[in-house]
């Protein structure tokens, strides 16, 4: 089969388009899965670019969308000819979530889904939306189940509260496709006037430029007549965590979901603690909340925004693309 590999030491130029063996029939509680698609996301860039260590000839990719070829003995979740999706944390199925490791994700400790075939246990896959095509399918399991699990799983995100989105990338994108579903408002901020252009066509209700408004956050505050927002998807980190708690109202929640502005800074705490404001960590999400979150996009027809398509071959120009920042949503892989 065809496959993207990373070498040692890891840069975008380093990716190679290698003929590897096709994977194992699959032995007891696996299946194997011929790959139609998969999507960039920030972690995949880190890897590829070598931010973060991984082993030489790693094949990279967190996210994975195909159809089952073969079932190992034992298996009843799955048949032939099932459409799937990938797991970002294959092992954590349900409940609370596990100490943070990457050692089961694809792509980072394990083998990802820059290749046609995989075999692997079941828990690697849950059944695709039925209303999505492979590739729409393969932008969820890490960014559309991270926005899901901040806003619907941890947020308990209610109608007419107030969602406030960073920038215009897969998460934020997400979080503003459900925020909007759940009938809530949506303030998005980004550093293009064109995006903000686009991001009110579809459905931001107030936005504003982080780059001409550093005090972006006292503009979100106000916007809400003074009342706060209640969701902030919070993906810059240090660099922004202070005008998400000027935008938050008391008791309003931050997910801190990404680090794009640098991995430590100044928080300001005593303003966190007077707002008696909730600052969450969060990566990903279990497999149960995978699935409910398929549930919702069947039901209600929900479609991922994806600005830009990229054959596998063409992996290193895709995360060209992702590092231009011209992207708006998500950028999805065709295998
Ligand atoms: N914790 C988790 O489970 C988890 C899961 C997925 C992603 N993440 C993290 O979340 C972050 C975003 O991931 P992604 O996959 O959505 O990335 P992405 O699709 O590459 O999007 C990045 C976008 O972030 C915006 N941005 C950059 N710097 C910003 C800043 N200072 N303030 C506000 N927005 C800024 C930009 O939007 P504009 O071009 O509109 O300005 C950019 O297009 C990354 O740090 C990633 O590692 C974490």
């Amino acid at each position: 089969m065809k496959a993207v590999r990373v070498r040692n030491p890891a840069s975008l130029d380093s990716l190679e388009v290698v003929d590897i063996a096709d994977p194992a029939e699959p032995g007891p509680g696996e299946v194997t899965v011929k790959l139609y698609a998969s999507s960039l996301n920030f972690h995949d860039y880190a890897v590829v670019a070598g931010m973060i260590p991984t082993e030489d000839g790693r094949i990279p990719l967190s996210d994975g969308a195909g159809e089952v070829v073969a079932v190992g003995e034992g298996v009843e979740e799955f048949a032939v000819g099932d459409r799937v999706i990938s797991t970002f944390f294959p092992k954590w199925r349900a409940g609370a979530p596990p100490m943070g490791s990457f050692e089961t994700t694809p792509g980072d400790g394990i083998d990802g889904f820059a290749c046609e075939l995989a075999t692997r246990p079941v828990e690697a896959f849950t059944h695709a939306p039925e209303s999505l095509d492979f590739l729409g399918a393969a932008t969820l399991p890490c960014a559309g189940l991270t926005a899901w699990r901040a806003l619907m799983e941890d947020g308990k995100l209610q109608p007419g509260q107030t969602v406030l989105i960073q920038g215009t990338g897969g998460v934020s994108l997400f979080a503003l496709l459900f925020a909007k579903a759940a009938g809530a408002r949506v303030i998005a901020t980004s550093s293009s006037d064109d995006k903000l252009g686009t991001v009110r066509k579809l459905g931001a209700d107030h936005t504003i430029n982080y780059k001409s408004n550093e005090n972006w956050g006292e503009e979100a505050f106000e916007w809400t007549g003074g009342r706060g927002v209640d969701h902030v998807i919070e993906v810059g980190g240090p660099g922004t965590v202070n005008q998400s708690i000027a935008a938050i109202r008391p008791g309003g929640h931050i997910h801190l979901i990404g680090v794009l502005t640098g991995r430590s800074g100044e928080v300001e705490t005593a303003a966190l603690m007077r707002k008696m404001g909730r600052l969450q960590g969060l990566t990903v999400g279990s497999r149960a909340m995978q699935q409910r979150m398929i549930a919702a996009i069947d039901a209600n027809g929900l479609k991922p925004q994806i600005s830009d398509r990229f054959a596998l071959k063409r992996l290193a120009d895709a995360f060209r693309h992702e590092e231009s920042g011209k992207h708006l949503g998500k950028i999805a892989i065709e295998i």
